[in-house]
């Protein structure tokens, strides 16, 4: 693996820490929803090969090969990875422990680029979209799954009651850690809105680029094309 900075050690060791319970409670906290997110956004993958970025215990990279024929998953958490191997055994997906901002591929080498719930996390997100571009063919896909502040306000002040206080609350009680549940609402608020997101894919870029919301603006999916 590649030297990881400071701020991606950190994360890559919150995530090692969660990641036995991460699926469980993954489904648990989101009603399963997020199985759906994720096929929504799989469903969007076109041609032969994905990398998966950010693949943690690799649920999309199992779902896109039902959309084309390998995929290449890559993570920085070891632990999210090896909970990962165990369910891909059999599988046409080769794993890499490497951060997104500084991929160990070449250029033009696939078909689709997609990230789900990982882009929220990658402290220089400008340098993980031009690595999404260059490892992109030309005409090649990026495809970001990331949950954003929800569109309605009475729904979004329900959400952020339930993202706040029951999410930290369940996440200790399951996981054992406490902050990496008040990380995740945290992280939301941080993150940038969905235009400013589509605006960083044009600054590198991307063309054609939309965005669509999943159940009220919870999740939102972002895609463009590299020319
Ligand atoms: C919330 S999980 C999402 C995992 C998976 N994509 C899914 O849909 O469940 C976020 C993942 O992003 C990984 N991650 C965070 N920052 C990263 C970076 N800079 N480069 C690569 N992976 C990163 C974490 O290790 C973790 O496995």
């Amino acid at each position: 693996m590649h030297e990881l900075s400071a701020k991606n050690r950190k994360i890559s060791d919150m995530f090692s820490s969660i990641a036995p319970t991460y699926d469980l409670l993954n489904h648990y906290l989101s009603f399963n929803i997020d199985k759906l997110w994720r096929k929504r956004a799989v469903s969007m993958l076109d041609g032969k090969n994905a990398l998966d970025v950010a693949t943690g215990t690799c649920d999309v990279a199992i779902e896109a090969l039902n959309r084309v024929d390998s995929v290449i998953g890559v993570d920085l958490s070891m632990g999210m990875l090896n909970m990962g191997a165990e369910k891909i055994v059999g599988k046409n997906i080769d794993l890499v422990c490497a951060a997104a901002e500084n991929l160990p591929f070449k250029d033009e080498m696939f078909d689709n680029v997609i990230i789900a719930f990982g882009i929220r996390n990658v402290p220089d997100k400008i340098s993980a979209l031009y690595e999404f571009k260059r490892v992109l063919k030309p005409k090649g896909k990026l495809v970001v799954l990331e949950f954003n502040k929800p569109i309605y306000k009475t729904f979004g002040a329900i959400y952020n009651l339930y993202s706040s206080v029951f999410l930290p609350f369940l996440g200790k009680l399951i996981s054992g850690n406490r902050s990496a549940y008040t990380y995740l609402p945290s992280s939301i608020k941080y993150f940038p809105d969905v235009d400013f997101l589509k605006s960083m894919m044009e600054r590198v870029g991307f063309k054609n680029v939309f965005y669509v919301p999943l159940t009220f603006g919870v999740s939102f999916i972002h895609s463009g094309i590299k020319e």
